[in-house]
């Protein structure tokens, strides 16, 4: 027993020993990067698509990614991101609930040396380092453009994104880009003009049923923001069998609208070729924990870069061109592209007219 005992001992030994020999000769471990990623919510397609698409980087290239989701809460999205930074991250990606309100994330991120990127939305009011995004007046515009092009008179519902998040802003900014012209001529009449608060799809339903009721159904056009609200609306045309007859466009191109384009209930969408913004915002990540200069870091494929005010200063931004999506080009655009499957796309409409692709 005490022989047994001694061998164990010794061999306790020899390991530790060795151990101790390696660790002193082996080279310092180089640290892993560590990229803190806040998004606001899950609950729409693009966010859990992107999401993805970063966990999928870090895993090809050893980078830690880690992910809070603040589920719509703007109080929760500020301590999950003093939580990411308690964790030591080197770059922090936000995509901001309220443009507001996570101002006040950006000085402690600088107080530990953690560069902030804006995702998609910007943070407005602090000193940001950079913005990437896409121009969301142009996809106000087109979105306007996809409707004044069917319906070039008449009476309008106007459908405006989140309050809370300044692109809403910027893409009602770019509506009336296009629209003002028609409502100085008296050719389009605004019957209702209404925000919906968090993109609520639910908000733009009950907001198309008020106007639908004001108007007695002469409505000719709805002005939407985004694919979710335009899906909120289409169910309030459905339900006066409208849907189909009055032109309304989105943005984001999610499955659900994309259904719909084909099936003809909606007119078309901004496209948002989020893997191109996915890979801006990690190439710049990528630069500023590598000490690399941002500026000549990023691919001029996928971008250009421009400055934009946020209201406390000029930020340095990058800016990601959007596509005007309906059926027209909608096979090329989103199946080809490998953004969505064909299947998916055409999933309600008879197999016999599926696109040859
Ligand atoms: C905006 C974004 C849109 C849309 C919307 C709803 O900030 O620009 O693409 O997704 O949020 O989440």
């Amino acid at each position: 027993m005490k022989k047994i005992l001694t061998i164990l001992l010794v061999l306790v030994l020899i390991s530790s020993f060795t151990a101790l020999f390696a660790g002193g000769q082996s080279e310092p471990k180089e640290k892993r990067i560590k990229i803190g990623i806040s998004v606001g919510t899950l609950r729409q397609e693009r966010w859990v698509r992107e999401i993805e698409m970063f966990e999928a980087f870090g895993k090809a290239n050893n980078v830690d990614i880690l992910v809070q989701s603040a589920e719509d809460d703007p109080n929760r999205q500020v301590s999950q991101v003093e939580n990411l930074l308690s964790q030591g991250i080197d770059v922090l990606i936000v995509q901001a609930l309220d443009s507001e309100a996570i101002g006040v994330v950006i000085d402690p991120a600088h107080a530990d040396g953690v560069p902030v990127i804006a995702y998609d939305r910007f943070v407005r009011n602090g000193d940001l380092d950079y913005y990437v995004t896409f121009d969301s007046v142009k996809v106000g515009e087109v979105q306007a453009e996809f409707v004044v092009s069917k319906a070039p008179k008449g009476n309008y519902i106007w459908l405006k994104g989140g309050p809370e998040d300044f692109n809403a802003h910027l893409v009602a900014q770019g509506h009336r880009n296009i629209l003002q012209p028609y409502i100085d001529r008296g050719d389009i009449n605004i019957v209702l003009e209404q925000w919906c608060i968090g993109w609520d799809p639910e908000e733009a339903l009950r907001h198309t049923e008020n106007g639908l009721t004001l108007a007695n159904n002469n409505i000719q056009a709805v002005i939407a923001s985004n694919d979710g609200t335009a899906g909120g609306a289409i169910q309030a045309l459905a339900a006066q069998g409208l849907a189909g007859k009055v032109p309304i466009a989105g943005q984001d191109a999610d499955i659900a609208a994309a259904q719909r384009i084909v099936e003809g209930t909606q007119t078309g969408t901004a496209y948002k070729p989020l893997a191109l913004l996915n890979r801006a915002a990690i190439e710049l990540a990528m630069a500023l924990a590598q000490g690399k200069d941002p500026k000549t870091a990023l691919d001029p494929a996928l971008g250009v870069w421009t400055q934009l005010d946020n209201g406390y200063k000029m930020v340095d931004s990058f800016s990601v061109d959007v596509v005007a999506v309906d059926k027209d080009n909608i096979d090329e655009e989103l199946i080809k592209s490998g953004f969505h499957k064909l299947e998916d796309v055409y999933k309600n409409i008879p197999r016999s007219q599926w696109p040859n692709l």
